[in-house]
């Protein structure tokens, strides 16, 4: 029995040396395109770095000038710029064009769904819809969106499609749009898949825990918080009262899993992921 045991497992290590041999490497990187939205600061800044390095064709999506200009300024003249607002139709509609015009018959090989918001965190009931609307807006609809525009592209190359959700769209730690949104990714991220699977296009979802990035810095969600609270009906304050409100972080009450992660010493600097 033993030796069985010993043998599957040799058998398995070999199998997974020789899958793994060249750590996943891809040959060949003429004419493989990658988009990547969001790519003014954090993940999206990093992974747009990173993959031109490697020497892929990065075409990043930015939502400020500044912010493609000193990305611009950091990589190499292979890196291409262009500005998206994932909100905005005729912002999609135009980027999409251009990168049609730039891959030609190549086709997209890959798209990175990155650019996202947090939006505002606080109890349910402090909040009204347009609280909520911001961030499902950034984070689902206009990565859908961006999604269906690039699908010809990432046909044509049988590309991969890296959707960026959270851990929040596992676990609803706060209240607000967030991690509704982040639901909605996943949600989307498998129907797509199995839709692409037949073209041979593969997607993908991540899902980052807590990162030192614009998007968690806790003043300005606390910030954020303090506007809500400050406009609250007097009736909803006295319900949670002041203590709630100084002591509570970002997300939820005392005690939640949420207070555990939200101290600054747990925040990692974000790692090249891929
Ligand atoms: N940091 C974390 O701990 C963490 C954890 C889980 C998941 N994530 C996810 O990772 C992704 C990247 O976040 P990050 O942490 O790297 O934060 P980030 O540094 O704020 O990056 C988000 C990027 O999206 C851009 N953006 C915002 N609204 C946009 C819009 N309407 N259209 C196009 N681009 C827009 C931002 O541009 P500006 O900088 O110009 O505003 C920024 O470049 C997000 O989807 C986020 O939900 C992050
Ligand atoms: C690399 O890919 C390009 C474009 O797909 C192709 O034209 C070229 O022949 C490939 N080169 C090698 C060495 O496979
Ligand atoms: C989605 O993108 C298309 C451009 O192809 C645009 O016409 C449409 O208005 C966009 N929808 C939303 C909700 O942004
Ligand atoms: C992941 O990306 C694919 C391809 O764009 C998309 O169809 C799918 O809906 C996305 N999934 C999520 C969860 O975003
Ligand atoms: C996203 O879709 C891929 C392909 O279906 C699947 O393997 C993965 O588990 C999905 N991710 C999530 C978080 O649902």
């Amino acid at each position: 029995m033993f030796f069985y045991i010993l043998l599957f497992l040799s058998i398995s290590s070999l199998w997974w040396y020789w899958k793994t041999r060249d750590g996943g490497k891809v040959a060949n990187l003429t004419g493989k395109y990658i988009f990547i939205t969001g790519c003014d600061t954090g993940f999206g800044n990093m992974a747009a770095k990173t993959f031109d390095k490697k020497g892929f064709r990065v075409l990043a999506s930015c939502l400020t000038e500044t912010g493609a200009k000193e990305l611009q300024a950091a990589t190499s003249d292979q890196l291409q710029t262009v500005l998206l607002d994932v909100r905005d139709s005729n912002s999609i509609k135009k980027a999409a064009a251009w990168i049609k015009a730039e891959v030609q018959s190549e086709g997209l090989w890959g798209l990175v769904n990155n650019a996202g918001i947090m939006g505002p965190t606080a109890p349910t009931d402090w909040l009204d819809i347009e609280h909520f609307r911001e961030p499902i807006e950034v984070n689902l609809i206009g990565l859908i969106n961006v999604t269906i525009n690039m699908l010809p592209l990432i046909k044509q190359a049988k590309g991969r499609i890296v959707n960026v959700s959270s851990i929040g769209g596992r676990l609803a730690f706060c209240g607000g749009g967030y991690c509704p949104s982040k639901f909605g990714v996943e949600g989307f991220n498998d129907s797509l898949r199995r839709d692409m699977k037949a073209f041979g296009v593969k997607v993908s979802c991540i899902q980052p825990g807590l990162f030192k990035t614009p998007l968690t810095d806790l003043d300005k969600i606390l910030k954020e918080k303090e506007v809500i609270w400050n406009r609250l009906l007097p009736d909803t304050k006295k319900q949670y009262g002041e203590e709630y409100f100084q002591k509570g972080l970002p997300c939820v009450a005392k005690g939640s899993v949420a207070t555990k992660v939200h101290h600054r010493s747990d925040y990692r600097d974000p790692i090249p992921a891929i």
